[in-house]
């Protein structure tokens, strides 16, 4: 059989460890496929850059391993993706504009197979590249853009085919756990906590995607869309970030046998999923909450078979490319085949409709009766409440928090504006409302 010849575009983090991968071991990858793999050629701004980081030959750089321009750069990726030699395109050039947006569809419009860890791509304008794919029967590798180095790709398409999803839920983004972890184990407020992320590089100079939950989201859209066969886009996605937890609310869910993480959540109820990416307390007893530092973990509730975890690392230089490495060597198997992509007539529910047991923090004025009148608006709606803890006093103010019994959002919602209807003065900030999850 003829070699299976890759292309990589953009040769930064990502794709850097790719051609290292593929060059430091390409005789036992190729034998592990059962034919050739073949590194044929890398676009890239700035060679000198990535030869001397990832140790690699300058004859695999279009244009001879100098620095080429942006015009230079476009011409090499138009070649490549005219090349009849090409197979497998690499896409690592990140981001979501219009230019890898049509990148990533001319690789397919022109026949070959694309493998790209981008999720940002994937999830907010992947529309037109998954039914490109699926059309023209090639695979679309994407097992790198959802939790790096986790076969949660592979694993659900391939693994559990016999089955039926009815959850899939876990953390996906490591930043925003090593900075929850740092906050839960060294009493750090998320400031301090993130400054050490940035600091021990867990965390990027602008970590907006990875603290707001966006990063998060754009995984559990792909991963919604392989389990259930559903499309869902970022707005109708209910998301909530890390950036407003603080000590307290870390307190406070140690004292209920929990730590805080930011979890995606979809599960199927009928014909709706519910969907959400939110900071949760997580109860000991859960393998999620010792799931620390900047570690991934996806959990799978079947059917047929029970629940499955898988953990790992979700980033990184070489755990991403091996990702994209093992979708390479999976095309150089199974060749170019239907792209799997199931579709189902489910509908998105309300969020809010989800019943949960609730950790609720307040922060309040420090006034006899406070506690007595909050607990009594939210058991005016229902709700039975597990435990009131201490308060802790600062001056004027006193904070504690309620742990609810499993009930729906809205719920507590209404026992909050009833609270703030009988006195406006004395809830002194929104209350913090996090789902329990056991
Ligand atoms: N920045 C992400 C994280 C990895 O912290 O998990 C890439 O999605």
């Amino acid at each position: 059989m003829r070699p299976l010849n890759i292309a990589i575009l953009g040769c930064g983090t990502v794709g850097g460890g790719v051609a290292k991968i593929l060059t430091e071991q390409k005789e036992l990858l190729s034998k592990r496929a059962g034919r050739e793999i073949n590194l044929k050629v890398i676009a890239e701004l700035n060679p000198p850059a990535a030869i001397s980081r990832f140790n690699l030959d300058k004859k695999y750089f279009a244009g001879g391993g100098d620095t080429v321009s942006r015009e230079d750069a476009s011409k090499n990726i138009q070649n490549i993706l005219e090349a009849e030699d090409i197979d497998v395109v690499v896409e690592t050039m990140g981001g979501k504009g219009n230019f890898v947006h049509d990148t990533c569809l001319g690789v397919l419009q022109h026949g070959k197979n694309l493998v790209t860890a981008n999720k940002a791509l994937l999830a907010e304008r992947g529309a037109d590249i998954f039914k490109e794919a699926e059309d023209k029967k090639l695979q679309l590798g994407y097992e790198a853009a959802v939790c790096g180095a986790i076969p949660i790709i592979k694993g659900i398409k391939e693994c559990f085919t016999g089955d039926i999803i009815n959850s899939v839920c876990g953390i996906f983004n490591g930043t925003s756990n090593y900075i929850l972890t740092q906050m839960q184990n060294k009493g750090l407020d998320f400031s301090e906590a993130l400054k050490l992320a940035q600091k021990e590089g867990y965390a990027e100079a602008d970590p907006t995607l990875d603290i707001n939950g966006g990063d998060a989201s754009h995984k559990l859209i792909l991963l919604i869309k392989l389990a259930f066969g559903m499309e869902v886009t970022m707005d109708q996605l209910s998301i909530t970030g890390i950036q407003n937890i603080t000590k307290n609310d870390m307190d406070f869910a140690r004292e209920i046998n929990s730590s805080i993480k930011l979890i995606c959540m979809a599960r199927r109820e009928n014909n709706q999923i519910f969907a959400e990416v939110r900071p949760m307390a997580v109860k000991n007893d859960n393998t999620l909450s010792s799931v620390n530092y900047a570690v991934n973990a996806v959990r799978l509730d079947n059917k047929y078979s029970d629940t499955h975890f898988f953990i790992g690392k979700g980033a990184g230089s070489s755990e991403t490319a091996m990702s994209i490495v093992s979708d390479i060597v999976f095309i150089a198997r199974h060749g170019d085949v239907e792209t799997y992509n199931e579709k189902n007539n489910l509908v998105l529910g309300d969020s809010k409709k989800i019943a949960f047991p609730y950790l609720v923090s307040f922060k309040t004025k420090n006034l006899p009766g406070t506690t007595g009148l909050i607990a009594t608006e939210i058991g005016k709606q229902g709700i039975n409440i597990e435990t009131v803890s201490h308060n802790r006093f600062s001056g004027e103010t006193a904070d504690f928090s309620v742990e609810t019994e499993s009930c729906e959002f809205d719920k507590i919602e209404k026992a909050i504006a009833e609270i703030k209807k009988i006195n406006n003065d004395l809830l002194l900030e929104d209350p913090k409302i996090l789902p329990i999850l056991y």
